[in-house]
């Protein structure tokens, strides 16, 4: 089958658009035949090396963190799925590669397409969607009424993370440059801080949660808008002790984990409020429960581009840069 492939790491590096052996079906999988895939940063991050040490993926690696796609075999343990099935996932992180014409799943981690979505559409939800998912509701147990910012909100995971808060009933705060300030309106935030004019920290405080996915600088600057017993989430690092042991890290990276957080969770006691890392983990239950909040327009797709499947270098040199409105999809065609 035709992939995209990760030779050897690197920034400048591109993927090599080859010849790989259809995917291994196992006996929970299902295989699916890829119809669209989105790019995230978490592609361009591992192709970089920047993961080398958490995620140690054999190279050559086939790239690829959201799919949907049509159920072409299922394996003898399958039970929820059948051949000729519309689905949409993000691949457990240690079988990724939906930058190829077919990938194989364990069904766990994969759920039914949503009804009102396009194959375009539905690949471009799972990793935000789930990611927003875990911060919001399983972290922060986010409730009606509270106050929340959510850091770059016009980007794949702040467009999703503004209509999760506001299905939630939560009042929202976010951050975008002046081109994005409609779009997050659009999406329902309450307060829209364009960071070209004003200073979040000077204008929001007594939040119950903020949403990081920005620098250092912007992390520390959140914990300023926090209430007394606020929640500082951070799905860009620095990771922490607490993510360590959710991983089972050797001492080493428990080591290097703690000291990265050292100064954040000092500084964070020291306003009344928490620091904690969120890597995302892969969920078709939480897919499914997603679903119909997806059907029922409360959580739309926004996507920026389209890209053909032979382009998916210019696709993830797009995202590298920065200024995504929302997802970037490359469709099969
Ligand atoms: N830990 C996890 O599980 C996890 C999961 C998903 C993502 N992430 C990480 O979260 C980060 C964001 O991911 P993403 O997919 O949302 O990225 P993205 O879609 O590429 O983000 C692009 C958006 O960020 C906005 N932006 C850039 N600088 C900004 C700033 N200083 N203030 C406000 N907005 C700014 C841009 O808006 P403007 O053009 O208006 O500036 C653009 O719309 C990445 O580092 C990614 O690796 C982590």
């Amino acid at each position: 089958m035709k992939a995209f492939i990760l030779d050897r790491y690197g920034k400048t590096v591109g993927l090599r658009m080859g010849e790989m052996p259809e995917p291994e079906l196992r006996a929970d999988d299902v295989l699916v035949k890829v119809r669209a895939a989105a790019i995230n940063v978490l592609d361009s991050k591992i192709r970089n090396g920047e993961f080398k040490l958490l995620l140690p993926y054999r190279l050559p690696l086939v790239l690829g963190n959201d799919v949907a796609g049509v159920v072409i075999r299922v394996g003898p343990n399958v039970r929820r799925f059948k051949p000729g099935d519309e689905v949409y996932a993000k691949p457990p992180t240690e079988r990724i590669g939906a930058f190829a014409e077919m990938i194989a799943m364990d069904e766990k981690a994969v759920a039914h397409k949503p009804e009102a979505l396009s194959m375009e559409e539905a690949a471009s939800l799972p990793l935000v969607t789930l990611t927003a998912w875990q911060v919001l509701v399983e972290r922060a147990n986010l409730q009606k009424g509270q106050k929340v910012l959510i850091h770059a909100g016009s980007g794949g995971v702040g467009t999703v993370a503004i209509q999760l808060a506001k299905h939630l009933g939560a009042f929202v705060a976010t951050t975008t440059s002046a081109a994005n300030v409609d779009l997050v309106k659009r999406l329902g935030a309450d307060v829209v801080i364009d960071y070209g004019k004003e200073d979040f920290e000077q204008v929001l405080q007594g939040y119950d949660v903020v949403l990081n996915s920005l620098g250092a600088d912007v992390l520390e600057k959140s914990l300023r808008v926090l209430k007394p017993g606020g929640r500082l989430i951070s799905i860009s690092g620095p990771p922490d002790p607490g993510f360590a042991k959710e991983i089972g890290a050797s001492w080493f990276m428990r080591l290097a984990m703690r000291l990265l957080s050292y100064g954040i969770r000092k500084k964070a006691k020291r306003h009344g409020v928490s620091y904690s890392f969120l890597f995302m983990r892969a969920s078709g239950d939480q897919l499914r429960e997603l679903g119909p909040l997806i059907d029922a327009g409360a959580i739309r797709p926004v996507i920026d581009k389209t890209f053909p499947f032979a382009s998916t270098n210019e696709a993830m040199a797009y995202v590298d840069k920065g200024r995504a409105k929302g997802k970037v999809v490359v469709t099969m065609g």
